[in-house]
């Protein structure tokens, strides 16, 4: 991709100082969705690795979320919410349509030298977020905060078995800032976008395609709707293609990585993309058990508690790769 005015070495000059996480204390677990639709542990554990997820309280937003995990990314950065001078935040759960969620973020936090704005690339998010963020941190934004955060909860059709037993809600952030000798950079990210698959997984009403007539409710289309079998053989596709394409652009080997945080979205899908992708089960972290899918939290959760847990270190190599409706994907390859 051309950058007019910017040099690439300097585009790269990014890092992320800061994360942080949060997930709802609520614990719903297989056998809760047992008793409310035709399914089983054994079921969703066997085909979807998948054993709990958390719901966020009635009175609890995707902004509230994104707030908590803010908060700590800005603590673990070293930072104040004053410094903040970007706030994006990735969600296909807003609180509203407009105003964006960043917006409440920004007003939660009282972070008010920062402008802000949401950002849809469904699972793929934080990925679309750390690029957005990183180039602006070359044209001299100083701190960026970069929030996946979803409610998921309320989009999904606990009628429906098929994707009811899959989401759960969270929030993960990022600090991005300018890297320098003495820290970890980013060294490569590639992005991806196939909107001919657009149908494949979406919530068909609510936009401006499908109103929310009382017809529509009825037919439960303001949920979310998903062809599993054709979205799991491209999620694996695409996050091989683009996980090879950044240790491509970075010319670092895969031998070198010290984990992979893949998107939280099957376990079946992690594996196959590990394998494909040639690697050891300690190179890659998994979560998806205790969250299941948070689509664009997802990948900012499972990175935190990589880091809080001690999995990554200063010089470490590490993955983020996410796919998701759209269909989008990307991933961002880190000197930590
Ligand atoms: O975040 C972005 C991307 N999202 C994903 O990546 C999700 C991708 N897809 C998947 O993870 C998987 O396709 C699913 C977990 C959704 C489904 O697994 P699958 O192995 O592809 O199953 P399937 O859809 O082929 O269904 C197999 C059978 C069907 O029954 P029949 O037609 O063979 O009688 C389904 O009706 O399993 C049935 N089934 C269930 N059974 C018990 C579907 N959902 C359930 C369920 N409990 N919850």
């Amino acid at each position: 991709m051309e950058n007019p005015g910017i040099q690439e070495e300097t585009l790269h000059l990014c890092r992320i100082a800061g994360t942080g996480s949060y997930v709802p204390e609520r614990v719903v677990t297989n056998a809760d969705f047992e008793k409310i639709v035709d399914t089983s542990d054994a079921w969703i554990v066997e085909r979807t690795g998948i054993r709990e997820r958390r719901f966020a309280a009635e009175n609890e937003f995707t902004s509230d979320m994104a707030t908590a995990a803010a908060r700590k990314a800005i603590k673990n950065a070293g930072i104040t919410v004053e410094d903040i001078d970007m706030i994006i935040v990735t969600t296909v759960s807003p609180d509203n349509i407009f105003p964006s969620t960043a917006a409440r973020v920004q007003n939660n936090l009282g972070a008010v030298n920062a402008i802000g704005f949401d950002l849809e690339a469904a699972c793929a998010g934080l990925i679309y977020g750390i690029e957005v963020g990183k180039r602006f941190i070359a044209t001299g934004f100083k701190n960026i905060l970069v929030i996946g955060a979803e409610k998921l909860s309320g989009m999904m059709d606990m009628q429906d078995r098929n994707t009811c037993i899959l989401f759960g809600d969270g929030a993960g952030a990022v600090i991005l800032q300018r890297a320098n000798q003495n820290t970890g950079r980013i060294l490569a990210t590639e992005l991806g976008l196939d909107g001919s698959r657009a149908e494949m997984l979406q919530v068909p009403a609510g936009g401006s395609r499908l109103r929310p007539t009382y017809e529509v409710l009825d037919a439960r289309k303001q949920y979310m709707a998903m062809r599993g079998k054709e979205t799991f053989r491209y999620a694996v596709t695409y996050m091989v293609d683009c996980a090879r394409k950044v240790f491509e652009k970075a010319n670092c080997l895969v031998e070198k990585l010290t984990l992979a945080i893949p998107h939280q979205a099957n376990l079946r899908i992690i594996q196959a993309a590990a394998e494909r992708l040639g690697l050891r089960d300690d190179q890659v972290f998994l979560n998806v058990a205790k969250y299941g899918n948070t689509s664009s939290a997802s990948v900012g959760i499972a990175l935190d508690e990589a880091v809080t847990s001690g999995r990554i270190h200063r010089g470490d190599i590490v993955l983020l790769v996410a796919f998701g409706s759209g269909f989008s994907w990307g991933a961002v390859l880190l000197e930590w």
